[in-house]
């Protein structure tokens, strides 16, 4: 158990690369249910040898904390999805000031594609482009994969919507969705233009950013 703690401890260095999945899979993995996925072991071999052990039990004792701090948070946002939705879930997690904890959001609901709207996409994007520049690669790379599969969905009605000019007037309802096609389509463009130091620093983000720059750029009407 000991030595489960120095490796969770040393897990600490890059904590910010990984969701609370992994790190609880890693402990799991530490009283020998599972292995320690292949990232991990990448990651110690990066730390450095000659830390001494008063530094690990201290980052250990940080680290334990930022694990219970994050997932408190994360209790809360599940909460407050529970309670209101995806769009009480995705107002709370605009207001945290905590990258970790809105790419775990991020990365759930991935899974829930079926439960956004324009509007919600729409209200999102702030969150997302905050991911963007984050330092820690796990956070770009959420929010640029769940960016991808929700362009995919709504790219093709904001692309439609804006190239069909001022066609209605008066129906209310074809106002609104010109009005959030453009929101959506003026946050989309500042998103692009953040894509670029990501493209630059190469790994599994650049590829995805770029991948992201095509489709961003088939939405522009020509
Ligand atoms: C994004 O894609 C466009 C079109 O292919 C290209 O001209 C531009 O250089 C790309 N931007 C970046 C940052 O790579």
């Amino acid at each position: 158990l000991y030595l489960c703690s120095i490796f969770i401890c040393s897990c600490s260095l890059a904590f910010t690369n990984f969701s609370i999945t992994q790190i609880i899979i890693f402990c799991n993995g530490c009283n020998g249910q599972a292995e320690p996925s292949q990232a991990y072991e990448k990651d110690l071999s990066t730390i450095d040898e000659a830390m001494i052990p008063i530094d690990l039990m201290q980052s250990h004792d940080e680290f334990i904390n930022a694990v219970k701090s994050r997932l408190t948070k994360l209790e809360m946002m599940r909460h407050v999805f529970d309670q209101n939705g995806i769009k009480g879930a995705i107002a709370a997690v605009a207001k945290l000031p905590d990258n970790a904890v809105q790419a775990d959001v991020v990365s759930t609901l991935k899974r829930k594609l079926d439960l956004f709207s324009l509007d919600i996409f729409l209200s999102f994007l702030p969150v997302l482009a905050g991911l963007l520049t984050s330092k820690a690669e796990r956070h770009a790379i959420v929010s640029l994969e769940l960016l991808l599969d929700l362009i995919k969905i709504f790219g093709p009605v904001i692309r439609s919507t804006l190239s069909a000019h001022s066609a209605v007037g008066v129906d209310i309802q074809a106002e609104q969705r010109l009005q959030r096609c453009s929101r959506c389509f003026n946050h989309l463009q500042k998103i692009q233009q953040v894509l670029h130091p990501l493209i630059m620093r190469g790994g599994q983000s650049a590829q995805l950013a770029q991948e992201l720059n095509l489709s961003l750029h088939d939405l522009v009407v020509i």
